[in-house]
């Protein structure tokens, strides 16, 4: 951790010089199967970007290639854990979540949408709190952890009948104050390194902190499978990650604070194609 840690500030104060490698993200073209799926999008005019890249550019060759095939994307493991889930009787109400929603494929078009309002409960609503409302209301099931293992099989089994669809998070009407929210928590500073999301996703994308190279910090491509945990993470806890690496006291996954960010995020990349469920690093 430690060596992590000033790996990441030596390569911050190298930026500030003016020194660090800056490589634009590559031009690769990303098609899944034989089906393409567009990684870059034209952004929403007045948006803080001039070009929306999903993180998936700014990958090794190597790491890329692992999503170009559902076979080779490990995953999918975790999507078939997600299908066994949604078949499985749990709950005092003795019911499956296909007792009511046969075909897993009827949530196509939910993810680009999300985080979203929830009328009925008159709050910002993530995935994981859809999935969590129909265990405990209509199976009478325990709640799963935001970002355990089950939830995270759940939201990337669901998440992909998106695959390709263009992200389209609203940000206004009733969402407005959490949008801000949001937006104020990105472009704060904050931790011992005394850094914002901004100054890495924004400022500093394409500058490679040691071998890492930096993108945008894009949701569209999760819950992502990432090769150094070798398990499936949900958005809040990357979120985490990346403020623990500043060395700031993060906030908890499910939060209201790590929901507006979601919604801001995904705001910013409102046009790029749902990816999920990818493969980073
Ligand atoms: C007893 C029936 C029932 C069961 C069992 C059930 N659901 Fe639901 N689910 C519903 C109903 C009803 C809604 C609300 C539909 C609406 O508002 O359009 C809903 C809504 C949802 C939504 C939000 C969809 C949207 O478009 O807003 C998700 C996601 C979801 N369920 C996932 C699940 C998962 C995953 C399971 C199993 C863990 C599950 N549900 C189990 C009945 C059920
Ligand atoms: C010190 C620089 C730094 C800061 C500050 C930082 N991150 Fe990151 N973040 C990284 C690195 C490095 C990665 C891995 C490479 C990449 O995708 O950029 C990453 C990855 C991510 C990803 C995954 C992108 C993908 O395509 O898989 C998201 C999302 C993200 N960060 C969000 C945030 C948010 C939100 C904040 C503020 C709370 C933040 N980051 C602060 C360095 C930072």
């Amino acid at each position: 951790m430690k060596k992590l840690l000033s790996t990441v500030a030596c390569g911050l104060v190298a930026m500030s010089l003016g020194q660090a490698a800056f490589a634009d993200a590559d031009d690769h073209k990303l098609s899944v199967d034989g089906v393409a799926i567009s990684t870059d999008a034209k952004p929403m005019e007045g948006g803080p970007l001039d070009e929306l890249i999903s993180g998936w550019r700014f990958r090794s060759k190597e790491t890329q290639s692992l999503q170009t095939d559902d076979f080779d994307n490990p995953s999918f493991v975790f999507v078939e854990d997600g299908e066994a889930l949604f078949a499985a009787v749990d709950g005092s109400e003795g019911k499956s979540c296909s007792n009511c929603h046969e075909d897993v494929a009827e949530f196509a078009g939910l993810r680009p949408t999300l985080p979203r309002w929830n009328e009925a409960k008159g709050k910002l609503y993530s995935m994981e709190q859809y999935i969590n409302d129909c265990r405990v209301d209509r199976m009478g099931a325990d709640k799963w952890k935001w970002t355990g293992s089950n939830m995270t099989a759940m939201t990337s089994l669901i998440s992909l009948q998106s695959r390709g669809m263009p992200i389209s998070v609203a940000t206004d009407g009733p969402v407005a104050e959490a949008y801000e929210q949001g937006k104020e928590i990105f472009y704060t500073r904050v931790g011992q390194l005394d850094m914002a999301c901004a100054n890495c996703h924004e400022d500093n994308y394409g500058a490679y902190i040691r071998a890492d190279h930096l993108s945008q910090g894009q949701i569209n491509g999760f819950p992502t499978y990432r090769l150094k945990n070798a398990k499936m993470n949900s958005i809040h806890a990357r979120f985490k990650g990346c403020m623990k690496n500043i060395r700031a006291e993060p906030y908890k996954p499910g939060s209201a604070e790590f929901q507006a960010l979601e919604l801001y995020v995904a705001s910013r990349g409102n046009g790029l194609s749902v990816e999920s469920p990818s493969v980073r690093n």
